[in-house]
């Protein structure tokens, strides 16, 4: 694990795109694994920017996004696809028939979940993970719990993500209480993996993830055993980090 400090969250996200710019750069058709929430929006704002001077081209790229909330359909404001139109593929050249997310309007949980892997795996898996860390170290919506999960499934979602969530919502009545996320096996697939941190809130996670026991009661603790993972964090997230 490496682990880059930033003085504040626009260090974080500028670093954070430059990794994806070069490996967009790299590789123009990669497939890049995706995530939501407040913590990667700095970094697709400045991919944006970059896409629209001509520095970064996303023609070729493919998306995966990490989940999505079950009974909510992509048009839906509080979709997770709708966020990343909003946020990222609206502003960027990507071709929207090559970004994916979780149906979450498929009530079918099962066949929504395998149908999605089987298209994660047809691609090869992402060149690229993004991922944020929520407060109790979770990873997409895998929460702490007593084992490590493997494939996309549908998870019930526990009272502090609803909590924590609700911020983007009227109110947490109205925060989907289910969601479909891929597993963390899946994750483990990525060839590389670039997490990002920000916030006094997220100091313990970030702690934990990095230097405590690889355990499915952090799950993004199990990060410490693939090969080529990348913590970008700053100062307040790291302020337990020796
Ligand atoms: C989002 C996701 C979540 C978030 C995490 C942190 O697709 O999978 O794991 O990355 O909840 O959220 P923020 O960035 O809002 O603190």
């Amino acid at each position: 694990m490496r682990v880059i400090r930033t003085k504040d969250y626009r260090d974080m996200s500028r670093k954070a795109a430059n990794v994806i710019s070069a490996q967009v750069i790299l590789k123009p058709n990669s497939v890049l694994g995706l995530a939501t929430g407040t913590t990667p929006i700095g970094t697709y704002e400045q991919l944006a920017e970059w896409n629209r001077k001509g520095d970064c081209d996303f023609s070729q790229v493919t998306t995966y996004n990490l989940d999505e909330y079950r009974g909510l359909t992509h048009e839906d404001p509080q979709s997770y696809h709708y966020f990343m139109r909003q946020n990222f593929f609206d502003k960027i050249n990507i071709d929207l028939a090559n970004t994916f997310v979780p149906d979450g309007a498929n009530p079918n949980a099962d066949e929504a979940c395998s149908e999605y892997d089987r298209m994660v795996r047809d691609a090869g898996y992402p060149d690229l993970q993004l991922l944020g860390i929520g407060r109790n170290g979770h990873i997409g919506f895998n929460e702490p719990d007593d084992h490590f999960s493997k494939g996309t499934h549908c998870v019930n979602l526990t009272e502090s993500t609803i909590q924590a969530n609700s911020r983007l919502f009227d109110n947490a009545d109205d925060v989907p209480r289910q969601a479909y996320t891929m597993g963390v096996q899946t994750i483990m697939y990525a060839r590389s993996i670039l997490i990002l941190a920000s916030g006094p809130e997220k100091a313990q996670a970030v702690y934990d993830m990095c230097f405590g026991p690889v355990t499915p009661q952090c799950p993004a603790s199990i990060l410490q055993l693939h090969t080529s993972c990348t913590v970008i964090a700053d100062e307040a997230a790291l302020a337990l980090c020796p």
